[in-house]
């Protein structure tokens, strides 16, 4: 009414590209995020990226932005992190929330980078509740497993339970909103997300304090906690290298995620599954995502995938050297000062032809 028509060719251009794009344009909100204080409905509205499930939980519970903004950041670094001794080592995520083929198709890489956000939106949310951060949550619930001889519970377990319902309410959203996704992208990310929750899910540790005269542990109490999220991106990592094919198709009454390979066991909840093979990501190839490695650092007597030969897909590598400054020949000055040296040393590189 009061809002300018858009065209109706602008509209459909508009919806398609939201169609074609992955269920992580949220990643692309740790620009965008970071600017703005959280404590205003209309903040909600600056914000590319979001679905419009998005949006309404962002309208009805503003403090949980902040934990998804961090959950973005913590995606992009921890992703990077994780991949940075591979071929494709997660650059393209910066690009978010406008992402290349390898994370738009049906992709181990779109697999991994699914389940890995999926999980940390849960994680951030259900370690915001137990640092006070959420006006809606608190810590989780008293474990219902009896406390060992040695200890009781207590202190401030994550509450890992809220963190799945909203968690997975926020990430699975454009997935199950969007009409115009391909219905095989759509379950096989469905299946993702919630492959990365239930690895979380599997990860939650005993944490315990120790009371009692100078440390003698004499009272213990402990509670249940998340690990970092590096922790659950390296299992997610193995799930990647394992990760299985799959077509998506009726089997009995509705379609399903079957195995490609007619003698692969069926698909458990938590496998990674992708539709379609990646390139080898060895050489540029921007129609399929791949950067390519050349000029990538590699590790001359590595025989793993950060390995010159393994890296540099057999193309050779240069060396160079390259001036390291270090601190060295520390002493210690009564009371209370460190004097150190510089000390120059030159280190070989080897990088990618
Ligand atoms: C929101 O936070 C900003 C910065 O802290 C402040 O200037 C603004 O007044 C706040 N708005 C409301 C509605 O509290
Ligand atoms: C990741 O790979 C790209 C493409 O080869 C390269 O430009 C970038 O520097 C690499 N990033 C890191 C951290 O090695
Ligand atoms: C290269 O790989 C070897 C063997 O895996 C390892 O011991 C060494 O620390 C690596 N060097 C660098 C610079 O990462």
């Amino acid at each position: 009414m009061g809002r300018p028509a858009v065209p109706a060719a602008v509209a459909a251009a508009l919806l398609c590209q939201l169609g074609l794009s992955a269920a992580i344009r949220w990643l692309g909100l740790t620009e965008s995020g970071s600017r703005v204080a959280w404590n205003e409905t209309q903040h909600c509205r600056l914000l590319a990226g979001l679905v419009p499930d998005q949006f309404q939980m962002c309208r009805r519970n503003l403090e949980v932005m902040h934990s998804i903004v961090r959950a973005a950041t913590d995606t992009k670094s921890v992703c990077q992190k994780t991949f940075a001794d591979m071929r494709w080592n997660c650059s393209s995520i910066q690009r978010a929330p406008a992402f290349g083929p390898d994370l738009l198709k049906g992709t181990r890489e779109s697999a991994f980078v699914h389940a890995l956000a999926a999980a940390a939106v849960t994680h951030s949310i259900a370690q915001a509740c137990a640092s006070g951060e959420l006006p809606l949550c608190s810590c989780g619930s008293v474990p219902s497993e009896v406390p060992g001889p040695d200890f009781r519970w207590g202190g401030c377990g994550d509450n890992l339970r809220y963190g799945l319902q909203l968690g997975a309410a926020f990430a699975d959203s454009p997935l199950k909103s969007s009409k115009l996704r391909t219905q095989a992208i759509k379950a096989m990310n469905l299946h993702n997300n919630a492959v990365g929750r239930q690895v979380l899910s599997d990860s939650l540790e005993t944490k315990c304090k120790c009371h009692g005269v100078s440390g003698s542990c004499s009272v213990k109490t402990c509670w249940k906690g998340l690990p970092n999220l590096g922790e659950i991106a390296s299992d997610l990592k193995s799930k990647y290298l394992a990760a299985i094919k799959v077509t998506h198709r009726l089997l009995g009454p509705r379609k399903q995620l079957i195995p490609k390979e007619m003698d692969v066991r069926p698909v458990k909840e938590t496998d990674l599954v992708y539709l379609i093979n990646s390139p080898d990501y060895c050489t540029v190839n921007l129609q399929l995502g791949s950067l390519g490695t050349q000029d990538r650092q590699c590790n001359k007597t590595s025989v793993g995938s950060d390995g010159c030969n393994l890296m540099c897909c057999g193309r050779g590598y240069n060396a160079y050297t390259e001036e390291m400054v270090e601190r060295c020949h520390c002493k210690y000055h009564w009371c209370c000062y460190v004097v150190c040296k510089k000390c120059r040393r030159m280190v070989e590189r080897y990088v990618c032809k």
